[in-house]
């Protein structure tokens, strides 16, 4: 999970990674009473999850409380590389004298994690890398050492950081290194680092992507969440405990087991080149115990897409048999029925492994005029293309 700019900021407070006063806000009238709290001038800056505000013009320095508003007021609805801006975060202003680069992530391919360091930071940081890829030193980070202080001046020493502030970006690193940790981040990047006038070292923007495998120790992180950009189907599946996936093509896919559910993506997109192209809508893995309730969900999910055109649901039985999952589908739409949701995109089923025959039993006798059955996963794969590109 990214999180917005000032939600990394508070990560770092919290962690005494040094930052500036700022409060975020929603309404540009609201900038004026932050303003006079900052101290009359501001830096207010658009939180949207991705990078480059600044040259987009989503960061602007407002002198007075009334340009705070009208700055507010520019930045809030600006479309930034394909990002609503609907919150500002305004800032204290820092009286900038140099910019660094600083960040941790996760190295998967030498597994390991790594630390990135430049005196180069700010803006075209990109550039930097692209072009003088010596000016943006490399340190890997052991998990179990961690940024020790010897680590953290071997990075500093690295990057070639001024001898007057190594001991507070080295401070300011191991600091950092807390918040990697004990958040369960992915990534903690901050550029830029600043020295101010006063000779501070103090972290201006910062990015932080948490690790959602450790939501279940971090119960601080579900708060995090941006609940207003989150896909509402993704979170009504999210509520009823299904792992669900929106992708952009017109199949509603529900399967049961991971393996299975990627290799259908994998013959539905295959199928969908002879029939107009048409691809997966979205996942849906029901899991071991996939009961008629869970079946009912997943598929109210899935139908719900408005993309959707047709469903493929391909099950193999193993603990949960398929007659059990026949059962879970013929009772799953009944439920929709008495819920009073319209079903009328058509269900192509294939049922293989414990108990088959039965379970193809139960979808024959049940004749639902939406379903049919089809024996094979590849056959079944391009039934629900035709169908979808039929529509
Ligand atoms: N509080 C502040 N006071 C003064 N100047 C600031 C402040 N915050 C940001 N700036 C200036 O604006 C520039 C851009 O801001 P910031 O790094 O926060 O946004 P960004 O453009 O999204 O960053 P990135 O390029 O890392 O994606 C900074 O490099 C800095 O020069
Ligand atoms: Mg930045």
């Amino acid at each position: 999970m990214d999180l917005f700019e000032y939600q990394a900021r508070d990560l770092f407070a919290k962690h005494d990674v040094p930052v500036l006063a700022g409060e975020v806000i929603d309404t540009p009238e609201a900038a004026r009473e932050v303003t006079e709290r900052l101290g009359g001038r501001a830096v207010v800056k658009a939180q949207v999850k991705v990078g480059g505000r600044g040259k987009a013009g989503g960061v602007k320095l407002a002198s007075d409380p009334a340009d705070a508003v009208a700055k507010a007021e520019a930045i809030l609805g600006m479309d930034i590389k394909g990002h609503t801006v609907h919150k500002v975060m305004l800032a204290q202003t820092a009286d900038i004298v140099d910019e660094y680069y600083v960040s941790f992530l996760l190295d998967r391919t030498n597994r390991t994690f790594l630390a990135m360091a430049s005196v180069e930071g700010g803006v075209d940081i990109e550039e930097v890398a692209a072009t003088k890829p010596e000016a943006l030193a490399k340190v890997a980070v052991d998990a179990v050492d961690g940024v020790t202080e010897a680590k953290a001046r071997e990075i500093v020493e690295a990057a070639k950081f001024p001898a007057e502030i190594v001991d507070q970006v080295v401070a300011a690193l191991q600091k950092l290194w807390d918040v990697f940790v004990k958040e369960d981040a992915l990534l903690v990047e901050v550029n830029p680092l600043v020295k101010t006038g006063d000779g501070r070292i103090v972290a201006l923007d910062g990015k932080v992507s948490l690790d959602a495998n450790a939501e279940f120790r971090q119960p601080d992180h579900a708060a995090l969440e941006d609940k207003a950009a989150a896909d509402p189907l993704e979170a009504a599946a999210k509520a009823k405990n299904l792992n669900y996936v929106k992708l952009d093509g017109q199949v509603g896919i529900i399967g049961n087991g991971a393996g299975l559910v990627m290799s259908t993506l994998d013959v539905v997109a295959y199928a969908g080149e002879k029939h107009s192209g048409v691809k997966p809508a979205n996942f849906l893995d029901i899991g071991g115990g996939a009961s008629a309730e869970v079946m009912a969900n997943g598929l109210e999910i899935i139908l719900g897409d408005p993309d959707v055109r047709s469903v493929f649901v391909n099950v193999f039985g193993g603990i949960t048999s398929c007659d059990a999952v026949a059962n879970g589908i013929v009772q799953a739409l009944e439920l929709l029925k008495s819920k009073g949701e319209d079903v009328n995109k058509p269900l192509v089923v294939r049922l293989d492994g414990n108990n088959a025959e039965l379970g193809r039993k139960i979808l024959t006798d049940a004749a639902h005029p939406l379903v049919q059955q089809v024996d094979t996963m590849d056959g079944a794969a391009d039934k629900a293309a035709e169908l979808a590109a039929a529509k």
